[in-house]
This record gives structure tokens, sequence and C-alpha cells, in this order.
């Protein structure tokens, strides 16, 4: 065993600048996910076998293949088709928002099953139109359901934005990388950046137990 960390002292703020680049990248894609999961599950569970077919074709696509191709369809083969560069960040946020979106919506579909049908009875019975009862009556209902399973996608997300380094995306995973060939020791920076995404799935746990505590208190 030779362990050394001396030599990955210089380095440090190198790799601990990764943080920022990773979560920049993860969070938007949590919340076009999030958006466009809400969507497709509000297309799932419509009579309209159009908005229906397209939503299951849709989640059966991003699910049924790796994320890594997905990105790298995106960084690599689109600007073949469109003949324009697309920035590793922006590919990032495609691939990560638009594969999400695809677990979301299932989450978020089975979420608003489990709500009581007696409450959408209720809504229409008071004559409530079909959109203030969604995001009024229905969808907060499903969302206390369903937090531990979105918390889940996020810390998943999160710990997949590692494969961004296959398109030279500098994040906290290729800053490690680069810092191992750099010193020939490639132990000690991987070590360091894997305690990092440790602290910071950590931490999106802790935040998710309590806001699950407070929505729990709330009923
Ligand atoms: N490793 C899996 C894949 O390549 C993970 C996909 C992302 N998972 C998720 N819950 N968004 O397909």
């Amino acid at each position: 065993m030779n362990l050394d960390f001396s030599q990955l002292v210089p380095y440090i703020p190198f790799i601990l600048e990764g943080i920022w680049a990773t979560l920049k990248f993860v969070s938007v894609s949590i919340v076009v996910g999030f958006i466009l999961g809400t969507l497709l599950a509000l297309c799932k569970i419509t009579k309209l076998p159009f908005l229906k077919g397209f939503a299951d074709a849709y989640t059966s696509i991003f699910r049924g293949t790796p994320l890594i191709l997905q990105l790298m369809i995106i960084y690599f083969a689109v600007p073949q088709l469109t003949g324009y560069d697309i920035s590793a960040f922006l590919s990032a946020i495609l691939a990560f928002g638009l594969n999400s979106s695809a677990y979301v919506s299932e989450i978020i579909r089975a979420g608003i099953m489990a709500v009581d049908r007696g409450q959408t009875e209720a809504a229409e019975a008071l004559g409530i139109p079909y959109k203030p009862m969604m995001i009024n009556i229905i969808l907060p209902q499903a969302l206390k359901n369903i937090l531990p399973a979105l918390m889940n996608e996020f810390i998943t997300l999160t710990k997949e934005s590692a494969i961004v380094s296959v398109i030279g995306y500098l994040d906290l995973m290729r800053r490690a990388q680069i810092v191992g060939s750099d010193i020939y020791r490639n132990f000690e920076p991987l070590l360091f950046a894997g305690l990092i995404y440790w602290v910071i799935v950590f931490i999106l746990t802790q935040i998710g137990n309590v806001v699950e505590r407070r929505l729990r208190h709330s009923d």
C-alpha cells in the first residue's frame, strides 16, 4: 500500500470546482425532468389515445436505451445532422432532463393513480374544472405519496451525472480522472471524488427526509 495524499493537495481546488460543475447541470436537469415528467404523466392518464401513445412510446425509448448512449447521440451525432455544434453543458442537460422525465412520468402517474378516486369524483360533483382540480387537489396529494420515489430519482441522477465525463464535460468525475493521469496516482483523486459524491448524496437524503417529515406533519 502506498497511499500518498500530499501530491493531491495542489489539485484539490481544481477537483472541488467540479462540485459546482456537476451540481449546475444536475439541478437544471432535475427541474427539466420534473416539468416534462409531470406533463408526460398527465398525457398518460388522459383518454386521448394519441397523447397516451406518445407518452408511452417516449418512456419506452428513454428507459429502454442506456443514458450514456442518449448523451453521446445528443453531443456527437446530432451536430452531424444539424451542422451546429452543441455545448457539453447543454447536451448534458438535454440528455439527463429527457431521460429523467421518462422515469419521473412513471413515478407521478403511479402517484396520481394512488390518490383515491373519490377525490376526483367529489371535485367533479362540485363542478371544479379539470385544471384547478389537478393543480389544487390531485397533484398535491400525489406529490406527498411519491416524494420518496422522486428523491430516489434525484439521487440516481446525481450519481449518474458522472458519465458526462465521456463528452469531456469537466465535472467532478472528469476532474478526478485528469488529476489521476497528471500525478500518476489514481486511487487518491478517485477516493476523494467518491467522498464528495457520497457527501452530496447524504445531504440530498437528509433534505428528502426533512421535506417528507414536514409533509407528513401537515396531514
Ligand atoms: N444506468 C442507467 C442507464 O444507463 C440509468 C439511467 C438513469 N436513471 C434514471 N433514473 N434517470 O440507463
